[in-house]
């Protein structure tokens, strides 16, 4: 009897800089087979995002980075094909961290159900997975949204930024997006509500985002850093609050831009305008997560949230989808459609 392949994506090399297609690799090997509790996965969905670039890097962070020759991690929306876990079945679907490969074991206590009523299982690994609880925990536990304040959201297009700019409008604030070129912005502002978008492509960036806030900036949602964060920086009103989320100008430098050291005008702004800036990673907020799934599918049922996923066919492009997100190229939530949904 022919045992099924299992294809899976390796980290081949450590990149220096940004990453290219040779510092992975594509091995296939025999299907596994689920051992005691736990449960046999076919990969529908692959979610791919900004952190995997740090996780390729041999730094220290919060997560262990992936070793040499080792699978690149990556959450997974599945289906089960065989179970040895009580409350799990042939057919289920599941949201796991079956990572880069077509089949995925899995101990059945470490996966989510998906229930088929919550909408498109992709779901679960956008809005209602870990992109739309770092938007909601992030904004709402660290940037505090008040009706009438501005709230800045950088990548506003993106899976994190366009949720954010979404629930901010949904709490009464002003939402103002940054986004790279004029199909970005005009989705931002015309599909997904916010009152403006500014291209931080456009030799006029600063003075456009200045325009775009009259009121100042009370509240900056961080996604990129950089000359991004350099234009908004000036803009923010005393006790601005800053969750900051990702920083993915900076995911793949070597060093440290060149220049004037800017840390004592950083640290100036900090006193004088008593800013709050926060860093979080969205494990820290796992007492949100019933809050927060709950209103998201309130809000999603009720058509307050919209969404765009960016999509691509086959795991052997994984590579190239994810470096391309250096670039601005994706679209929306970038997934992998690894098999089809039965
Ligand atoms: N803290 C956490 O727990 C947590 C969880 C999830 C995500 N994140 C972070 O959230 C951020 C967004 O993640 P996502 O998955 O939603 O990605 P995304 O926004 O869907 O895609 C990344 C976008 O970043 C923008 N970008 C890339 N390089 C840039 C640069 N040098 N300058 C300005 N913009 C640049 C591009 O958009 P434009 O074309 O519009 O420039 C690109 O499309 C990332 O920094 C990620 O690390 C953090």
């Amino acid at each position: 009897m022919n045992v099924p392949v299992n294809r899976r994506i390796v980290l081949a090399s450590r990149p220096n800089g940004r990453p290219t297609a040779a510092n992975f690799h594509l091995v296939s090997g025999e299907r596994p087979e689920p051992g005691p509790g736990e449960i046999l996965t076919r990969t529908i969905w692959l979610s791919l995002a900004p952190y995997m670039f740090w996780r390729m890097r041999d730094e220290k962070s919060y997560a262990p980075p992936v070793g040499l020759n080792e699978m690149m991690v990556g959450g997974t929306v599945g289906q089960v094909i065989a179970s040895n876990h009580a409350d799990l079945k042939e057919g289920d679907l599941v949201l796991g961290q079956g990572g880069w490969q077509d089949y995925a074991v899995l101990p059945g206590a470490s996966v989510q159900k998906i229930d088929p009523a919550w909408g498109p299982s992709s779901l679960s690994l956008n809005l209602l997975g870990g992109n739309g609880l770092t938007a909601y925990a992030g904004l709402l536990d660290i940037g505090k949204p008040k009706p009438g304040e501005t709230v800045v959201v950088a990548a506003a297009s993106g899976g994190v930024g366009s949720i954010v700019g979404q629930i901010a409008r949904i709490k009464g604030a002003r939402a103002i997006g940054i986004a790279g070129g004029a199909e970005k912005c005009a989705f931002v502002r015309d599909e997904l509500g916010f009152d403006a978008c500014v291209d931080h492509r456009s030799s006029s960036f600063a003075a456009d985002l200045a325009a775009a806030c009259p009121n100042g900036v009370d509240v900056y949602f961080e996604n990129v850093g950089g000359p991004v964060f350099e234009a908004v920086l000036p803009l923010f009103n005393d006790f601005a609050r800053m969750p900051v989320c990702g920083l993915i100008s900076q995911y793949t430098a070597t060093d440290l831009p060149a220049g004037p050291n800017q840390v004592p005008a950083l640290m100036r702004a900090v006193l004088t305008k008593r800013l709050a800036i926060r860093g979080f990673i969205s494990s820290d907020f796992a007492y949100m997560r019933e809050a927060f799934f709950k209103d998201t599918l309130e809000w999603l049922r009720a058509g307050k949230l919209r969404y765009r996923e960016d999509i691509t066919d086959g795991l052997e492009n994984a590579s190239t989808a994810l470096i391309s997100m250096l670039d601005g190229k994706n679209f929306g939530k970038v997934l992998i459609r690894v098999s089809p949904e039965s």
